[in-house]
């Protein structure tokens, strides 16, 4: 496999690392998340998700451009059937170093030790409340002592890398950021706070935003943070004497473009350049119509030639609302 990436755009970023949504379901309601109604998933608008072959062709084809990190996501990747043997295809292409998984959590227990074995190193939970009646309110469902065995047992693989993902929202669960962070001091994980993003309807107002810096100063009242750097798009720091990280994730107040290094795979097939904007590529139809590889990797580098260079939108793409539909359907 030869270690050329050819995924660069016109602003010089090296596109590495792909996010594959595996399905637009989920068995969880989180209304920042998923609006009532408001979702576009493969099966409600008719749409025929991507099949494991079809799938496993595409990463093999952008493995061939560069791609050396693949993150399964939703929805929730857990309730695609035969996810494991989906992971072990995808750890064995030529290319691929890291497999990881963003799970709501609430299917772990149990499974954890197949996602392990299939090929997962990196897990990211999703988790943005510690008060199992918050969390039902946040997600309309009674999981969260589900959610807590499932880290529990993710913390016990000592070869998985794991983090919890909290998006903070003013009102809903803010108070709550120094008790995420006192986990930090026995754990090994690093818990990472991330801005709460508007997209279509899923009833973001300007003041539920809790910016970074507030996060941090608020956080810093309580706990001495250390600065440790970036890791991608999170700014890590650390508690003094504590096992654990704090990462901060600020797709809004502190723009990370420069460095991006994202392409999007929705469950249906297709390419998303930007978390938000709207154009896409719609690879699942051209595989369908049985375009050969060389026409998909074409389409996909003209594509990428035409990447914004900011979040927003780019020519020709919808105006009406923001890139994003629902989060459900592309998984972060
Ligand atoms: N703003 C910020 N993060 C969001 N996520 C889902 N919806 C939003 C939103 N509106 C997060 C999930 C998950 C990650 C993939 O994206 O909580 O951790």
């Amino acid at each position: 496999m030869p270690e050329r990436n050819i995924l660069i755009d016109r602003y010089g970023r090296k596109h590495d690392y792909l996010r594959i949504s595996l399905t637009g379901g989920c068995n969880l309601n989180c209304s920042y998340c998923r609006p009532p109604g408001g979702t576009d998933l493969p099966g409600e608008t008719g749409r025929q998700g991507l099949g494991d072959d079809e799938l496993i062709r595409l990463v093999r084809l952008f493995a061939g451009m560069g791609v050396r990190k693949v993150r399964l996501t939703g929805g929730e990747p857990l309730l695609r059937r035969g996810i494991e043997k989906l992971i072990e295809r995808i750890a064995g292409i030529a290319g691929i170093r890291t497999v990881a998984l963003t799970t709501n959590g609430t299917l772990l227990d149990g499974r954890l030790p197949g996602l392990v074995a299939a090929g997962i190193s990196r897990l990211n939970v999703s988790l943005d409340s510690l008060d199992a009646g918050r969390f039902r309110e946040i997600t309309g469902a009674d999981f969260f002592p589900s959610v807590w065995r499932g880290i529990e047992t993710a913390l016990a693989e000592p070869a998985l890398e794991l983090k919890l993902n909290t998006v903070v929202v003013r009102g809903i669960n803010d108070h709550e950021l120094a008790d995420f962070v006192a986990l930090t001091e026995d754990n090994e994980f690093t818990v990472r706070f991330i801005e709460y993003m508007p997209f279509g309807d899923n009833h973001w107002q300007p003041d539920r935003l809790v910016g970074w810096r507030e996060i941090a100063r608020r956080i810093g009242e309580i706990f001495p943070l250390r600065q440790q750097g970036r890791q991608g798009v999170t700014r890590l720091y650390s508690v003094e004497g504590f096992s654990g990280r704090v990462g901060f994730i600020a797709p809004l107040t502190g723009c990370f473009c420069a460095g991006c290094s994202r392409l999007r795979l929705t469950a249906d097939g297709r390419l998303r350049l930007c978390l938000h904007d709207r154009n896409e590529l719609d690879l699942g139809a051209m595989i369908r119509s049985a375009a050969p590889d060389a026409h998909l990797s074409g389409a996909v580098l003209a594509a990428l030639a035409g990447k914004v260079q900011g979040h927003g939108r780019s020519a020709g793409s919808r105006a009406d609302g923001p890139g994003v539909t629902c989060m459900s359907s592309i998984g972060g």
